[in-house]
């Protein structure tokens, strides 16, 4: 199958200081779900703007549904749907107008735009809130108005910046059912996120990215055996943490668990409460598990110890 998006070497810079593409490269299959995670500042959005034709790289392509996105912009615009980091409704008009709008936008007739909005307003639960102003709405209802606009003029690529960032855990589940949905019925989604839980739920594959490069890429489960087979997890009063830290050669201690990879598992843990026990450092709670995408990712993107990523 040919990839929907096919991106070569892409290069953005911001200024002389910011270098938000690094040389990525990337091809995501044409079916189920994508997810781009990465922490603030990854470069995400800049990738996504690019791929929606609303940014020029400096060097590099990229191709969506086997378009260029330099040579031929309006046809990649046909192709895809896009909602953006920050919902962009219209306050001023209601749910339904704004699917209306947007509809006419993609030269339906003021019939079909009805139609279409009436379609997806009660595919996103929105029909009894169809008639009201967009201002009276609240964040999650705006999150699925936006992402219902997203969907108007059906597209191949749909394509979600961060569609979760900032609502509730109950509007959260239900952005993900809706992409499930959609996904059921043969859209493609790439996704952005900054939440490992996010993309580990609903991705069937994931790209890793960090300050502009791609440092990791596979599914969800390809990317935790990158990590080892095992990691320790200690829990320990807080005011010896930190000698625990340094009786594991730890270099300093993130809040919360202590994290360490167990390559050899059970031996590995023998071997680290030997270490905390010839300090009299007892932990309160003992963990020996497979990696979650938290390890991976926190592992990959660096903002663990020095000591454990050596080790590991
Ligand atoms: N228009 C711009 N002008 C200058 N710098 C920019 C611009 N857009 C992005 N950047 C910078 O490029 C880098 C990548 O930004 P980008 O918005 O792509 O990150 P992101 O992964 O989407 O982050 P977040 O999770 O915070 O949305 C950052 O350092 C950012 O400050
Ligand atoms: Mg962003």
């Amino acid at each position: 199958m040919t990839p929907i998006v096919e991106v070569n070497d892409l290069r953005k810079r911001f200024g002389k200081e910011v270098t938000a593409l690094d040389g990525v490269d990337l091809a995501i299959p044409a079916d189920g779900v994508f997810a781009l995670l990465g922490p603030n500042g990854a470069g995400k959005t800049t990738l996504i703007r690019v791929l929606a034709t609303l940014l020029k790289p400096d060097s590099g392509s990229a191709r969506v549904a086997g378009i260029d996105v330099a040579a031929d912009p309006e046809a990649v615009r046909a192709k895809i749907g896009l909602a953006g980091q920050y919902a962009a409704v219209d306050d001023y008009l209601t749910g339904a107008e704004n699917l209306e709008m947007v509809g006419r936008l993609y030269g339906l007739t003021a019939r079909e735009a009805k139609r279409r909005s009436s379609e997806i307003l009660d595919l996103f639960g929105l029909a009894d809130a169809a008639s009201r102003y967009a201002k009276t709405y609240s964040g999650g209802m705006r999150r699925r108005l936006d992402l219902a606009a997203s969907l108007v003029g059906r597209p191949a690529l749909l394509i979600l910046d961060e569609p979760t960032t900032g609502i509730d855990p109950a509007n959260r589940r239900e952005v993900w059912n809706l992409v499930e949905r959609l996904v059921a019925d043969g859209t493609t989604v790439l996704l952005t996120t900054q939440y490992l839980e996010e993309a580990d739920r609903l991705a069937d594959r994931i790209a890793v990215i960090d300050h502009g490069r791609i440092i990791s890429e596979g599914t969800s489960d390809e990317l935790k055996q990158r990590t080892g087979p095992a990691v320790i997890e200690l829990d320990l009063p807080e005011a010896d943490r930190d000698a625990a830290a340094a009786a594991l050669g730890l270099d300093q201690v993130a809040s919360g668990d202590l994290v360490l990879p167990a390559p050899d598992g059970y031996a590995d843990l023998r071997a680290a409460l030997t270490a905390l026990d010839t300090k009299g450092l007892h932990p309160t709670g003992v963990n020996l598990r497979k990696p979650t995408l938290d390890d991976v990712f926190l592992e990959l993107t660096d903002h663990r110890p020095a000591a454990v990523r050596a080790e590991s």
